[in-house]
């Protein structure tokens, strides 16, 4: 006697079989997601991975790694003092391209000034002096839209933001009408940035072959 087995699956048995699947497949791209804690705001615009949908800016944590150094700015209080502060300017590397392009930073560019206390020693070179603990960051987020009307911490085309190293989450800029721009009137004419310390910027710049 032949016994005849269907090795054909119901239809039913598909269907389920189906839902399984997506079910499993929609828990692990919901794993997959970085974890969102409750003081993460949501960032869905598409717009910046530094910008929530709300303007909060965050400051960026991978700068020293995918970021490229703009430029340094040695500070001292005289002419005569000693440098106390370095200023070291990092930008993403499509930023650069593009201005170098278009002789403007791009929607979306990103600029971290990071500020840290400076040492000096005479070394074989020189009066030497370099960066030890970083103290603060400035970022300034490129917004060519105007896509916060409103909020005091974007304006005159960017965002403005000040992060310290004791709670470098917070940003603790207000407004950037009083806590920033004042100081950035000399930059106007170059939108705001002190361009002339970043001559990677120029189109001319030269770069090893
Ligand atoms: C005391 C004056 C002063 C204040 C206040 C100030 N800046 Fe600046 N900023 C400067 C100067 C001058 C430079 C360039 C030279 C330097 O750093 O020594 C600069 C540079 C920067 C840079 C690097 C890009 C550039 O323009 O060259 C960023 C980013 C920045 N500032 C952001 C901010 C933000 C955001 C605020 C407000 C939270 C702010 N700054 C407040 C004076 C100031």
């Amino acid at each position: 006697m032949i016994t005849k087995f269907s090795h054909r699956p119901s239809v039913t048995g598909l269907a389920a079989l189906a839902s399984i699947v997506v079910i499993v497949a929609m828990v692990a791209i919901e794993c997959l997601q970085p974890a969102r804690s409750e003081d993460t705001p949501a960032n869905t615009s598409g717009f910046s991975p530094y910008v929530a949908n709300d303007g909060a800016i965050s400051l960026p944590k991978d700068y020293r790694e995918s970021f490229v150094h703009l430029g340094t700015w040695a500070v001292a209080k005289d002419k005569d003092k000693p440098v106390f502060e370095m200023h070291n300017v990092y930008t993403k590397p499509e930023a650069i391209q593009a201005y170098r392009r278009d002789g403007k930073f791009p929607d979306g560019a990103v600029l971290v000034k990071e500020i840290t206390d400076a040492d000096a020693a005479k070394l074989t070179t020189g009066e030497s002096s370099w960066s030890t603990d970083t103290k603060v960051w400035f970022v300034m987020i490129k917004d060519s839209k105007g896509r916060f009307p409103g909020n005091h911490l974007w304006g005159d085309g960017w965002g403005w933001a000040l992060f310290k190293a004791d709670d470098p989450k917070k940003n603790v800029a207000t407004d950037f009408k009083t806590d920033c721009i004042t100081c950035h009137i000399p930059a106007k004419q170059d939108d705001w940035i002190y361009t002339r310390g970043y001559p990677i910027l120029k189109k001319t710049a030269a770069a090893p072959q």
